[in-house]
């Protein structure tokens, strides 16, 4: 782009490049500021500051559109299977048959895990919240596999991403298993990815195991919605990890906490308790609805508003139709559903969300869907994280292929200058 951009300091006029996305979206290139002007940029939470460029996923908030490598969400949700769309996000294209048969072959070959890891799985007390847990042995993944992963080397790069694409499934059913008190069991190479999930979270021990095509179909779905979203917070964990040339499975380690926080991931689990405390209380949201409008309250709305989306989230809106069509299936009647719609019809004619721009976000239905699967409360965040797998090992391969630098951000430093020191017995 041939634009630029003027900055007046001290008299002197700099000037900017433009960058322009394949979306139109233009951003300043401040690479040479502080070299050319002795200037930072502030912006806490990265508000408007871009991290990279990157090909894998677009989103527009005022729009409510979201692409991944070009194709829309909608479109991904209703006709791809999960491990397709992970394909397309990790290696740029959808796979043919054959590449996507490879795909899964290859994952099955790395499906078993070091029994030696349900030793530190037994070592959580049960109560332990299945995030924890899922950090920590994705984190001792690296362990059991402590070759180092030469990021030139595609066949290293694809070694890597298959093994812990594989296993990580593997830990999270355990996780859920745990919770539950079930045995820990092992994938089939006889199913595909997201049967093989359903399979290892909902076999019982002491039964024949019958899949059920609602539960499986609605988690592909769920799967995809969650797989990617751009520089999100655990995302940019993921990256700036990697950064410091930190091995793939340590780098998802560290996005799997970042992801745990309830204004990012956990906020699936807290829409849930927010919707069961309202419920218990009377199931009046109109009290809730001040709650959250009340500056002096802590209380927000949960799985509403976003960072990005100042529109509807395309994820939302196809969860909320999906959970009704999942719990008409199961039969299931969720009073919690009608709290929700409750709450989303006041909050898009209440001038508080309208002015700003709050609307339900990715965690406001998914939840009610996972507890009809039988999914216990807790486990919501680790089946995003699982979803989020391709996505944060695309970035990864992304960031690690582009040789980009370490991340390591500027401060404004607002602390004391020059004191004096006084020895302890002086104080
Ligand atoms: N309930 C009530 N007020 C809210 C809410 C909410 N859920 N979200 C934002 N606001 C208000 C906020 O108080 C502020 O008001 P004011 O301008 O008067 O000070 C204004 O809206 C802007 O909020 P913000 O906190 O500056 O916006 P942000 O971009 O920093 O935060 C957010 C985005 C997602 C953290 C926030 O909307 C939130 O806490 N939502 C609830 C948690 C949630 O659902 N998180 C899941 C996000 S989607 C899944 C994912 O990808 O992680």
């Amino acid at each position: 782009m041939d634009q630029t951009v003027k900055l007046t300091y001290n008299d002197k006029i700099y000037e900017f490049p433009l960058v322009e996305g394949t979306e139109n979206e233009v951003g300043i290139d401040i690479k040479a500021l502080r070299a050319q002007t002795g200037l930072v940029t502030l912006d806490p939470g990265f508000k408007n500051s871009g991290s990279c460029k990157s090909e894998i996923t677009f989103l527009d908030g005022e729009k409510g559109e979201l692409k991944y490598r070009g194709y829309s969400i909608d479109d991904l949700a209703d006709g791809a299977s999960f491990l397709e769309v992970a394909y397309l996000l990790i290696f740029g294209k959808l796979p043919t048959s054959d590449q996507l048969n490879k795909f899964q072959s290859d994952i099955h070959q790395e499906s078993l895990v070091d029994e030696d890891l349900k030793a530190i799985l037994k070592s959580f007390p049960r109560k332990a919240h299945p995030m924890g847990a899922l950090a920590s042995l994705t984190s001792a993944l690296t362990a059991f596999n402590p070759e180092s992963v030469d990021v030139d080397s595609e066949e290293d790069m694809y070694h890597a991403i298959v093994t812990i694409m594989a296993k990580f499934p593997v830990l999270c059913a355990w996780t859920h298993r745990k919770v539950k008190g079930l045995p820990l069991n092992y994938s089939s190479n006889d199913l595909n990815y997201v049967d093989n999930i359903a399979q290892m979270m909902f076999r019982m021990p002491n039964g024949t195991y019958t899949p059920s095509t609602t539960v499986n179909s609605a988690l592909n779905k769920l799967l995809i919605l969650h797989a990617d979203h751009e520089q999100n917070c655990s995302t940019s964990t993921v990256r700036i990890v990697g950064s410091s040339h930190a091995g793939l499975f340590a780098s998802v380690s560290a996005g799997i906490s970042a992801l745990w926080g309830p204004l990012h991931g956990g906020a699936n689990q807290a829409v849930i308790e927010m919707l069961e405390a309202i419920k218990a209380d009377g199931g009046d949201t109109k009290k809730y609805m001040a709650k959250a409008k009340d500056k002096n309250d802590p209380f927000r709305l949960m799985g509403f508003g976003h960072r990005v989306y100042k529109n509807f989230d395309p994820r939302a809106r196809i969860i909320k139709v999906a959970a009704d069509e999942v719990l008409n299936e199961m039969g299931i009647e969720d009073p919690i559903l009608d709290i929700a719609k409750g709450l989303e019809q006041e909050a898009l004619n209440d001038p508080y969300f309208v002015d700003r721009k709050l609307y339900p976000n990715v965690d406001f239905y998914s939840g009610i869907i996972y507890r009809a699967m039988g999914i216990p409360t807790e486990m919501f965040t680790v089946m995003f994280a699982l979803g989020r797998l391709p996505g944060w090992i695309a970035q990864w391969r992304e960031m690690r292929k582009n040789n980009e630098p370490i991340g390591r951000p500027r401060q404004i430093y607002t602390g004391e200058v020059d004191l004096t020191f006084v020895p302890l017995d002086k104080r």
